[in-house]
């Protein structure tokens, strides 16, 4: 693989950095521009931090969190045939984390002796590193080519490599982006990609009320304690002064945007600090802020987002019960 020193540089944990093709605001201006003008919002990226990942590991084995296993099942199911229809040269994957999901694919290529190489993308170093490791040692055929960075800064700086891929994007994580910036994140990807390539992406789907209302709000109580632990990361990164206990999680499906819509409400008329940033907010009882919005998709609507990006659908998959779907495009 030729490494332009343009575009990217090999860090001393062996990852290839990738320069993001456009500005990304820091914490600081963000936390400014969202929380402090109506309608207050936070990005959903502030939930990960050690403590806020962790949660949502728990909240993948909540029996209420649907998405996860019904994902994982699918591509336990259907990864031979995905990796037969493809046989790539190369996985990329989008928001790898500690590319769990990923080792169906690669379970795959090893029942069919198919050798492939793997770069996992993401903004964690440590979870890159880790899992290269790991990844080493089970799959000693597998070719590592970990990739640091911010896939929301660009894709435009991927390291050219020959040979076809299969880019891979799990987890419903589209679902954070409003429509507009799905389809333009994935008229983005097709942009990067060759004649040949394939595109695998998990999206949740649109279905009952009540269905989704539980993995928004399970039992535990762990999807309200992930949706308040943004508060102690401010707290935290901009020395603010949240009370907890003075906030109430809240989840609702909102069916004319047939969306998941977290929020964090307040229980009290409060003001609060932010003196990182010099500014205090004065929150009215019961108001709220935005903290991820979780959009699903109908069978068709994920078919014409892939389309009106130039994609040919090669496969759709999905459960007996239509609760994910899993969609192999190509270029
Ligand atoms: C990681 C964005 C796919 O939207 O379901 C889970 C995050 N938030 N429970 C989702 C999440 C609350 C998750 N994604």
């Amino acid at each position: 693989m030729q490494i332009s020193t343009k575009f990217s540089e090999i860090e001393e944990s062996g990852c290839i950095a990738i320069m993001p093709t456009r500005m990304i605001p820091n914490m600081h201006d963000d936390v400014r521009e969202s929380l402090l003008n109506q309608p207050r919002s936070l990005s959903p990226k502030y939930f990960y931090d050690e403590r806020g990942s962790e949660l949502f590991d728990q909240i993948c084995s909540t029996p209420e969190y649907y998405p996860t296993r019904t994902e994982n099942a699918l591509l336990e199911k259907y990864a031979t045939d995905i990796i037969n229809k493809t046989k790539p040269e190369q996985i990329l994957e989008l928001g790898s984390g500690y590319s769990v999901k990923t080792r169906r694919l690669f379970d795959a290529c090893q029942n069919i002796s198919h050798n492939c190489s793997y770069a996992p993308f993401d903004v964690c170093e440590e979870a890159l590193v880790e899992s290269a490791k790991k990844l080493a040692k089970e799959y000693q055929w597998l070719n590592l080519k970990p990739l640091l960075g911010d896939y929301n800064a660009g894709l435009g700086n991927l390291p050219a490599a020959n040979g076809s891929h299969l880019y891979v994007f799990l987890g419903s994580t589209i679902g954070n982006f409003e429509r507009h910036e799905a389809t333009a994140f994935i008229q983005e990807l097709y942009k990067v990609m060759r004649v040949g390539d394939h595109f695998l992406i998990g999206v949740d789907r649109v279905k009952e009320n009540d269905v989704l209302h539980a993995a928004y709000n399970d039992a535990q109580g762990i999807t309200a304690e992930f949706n308040l632990n943004v508060l102690h990361v401010l707290n935290r990164e901009l020395h603010a002064n949240f009370d907890i206990d003075e906030f109430t999680h809240s989840a609702t499906f909102n069916t004319d945007e047939e969306r998941i819509e977290m929020r964090l409400i307040s229980n009290s008329a409060q003001k609060v600090q932010l003196n990182k940033l010099n500014e205090s907010i004065h929150f009215e009882e019961g108001e709220h802020i935005v903290t991820e919005i979780s959009q699903k998709y109908t069978h068709s609507g994920i078919e014409e987002m892939l389309t009106a990006a130039n994609f040919s659908i090669t496969y759709h998959y999905e459960d007996e019960d239509s609760y994910f779907s899993l969609v192999l495009a190509s270029k």
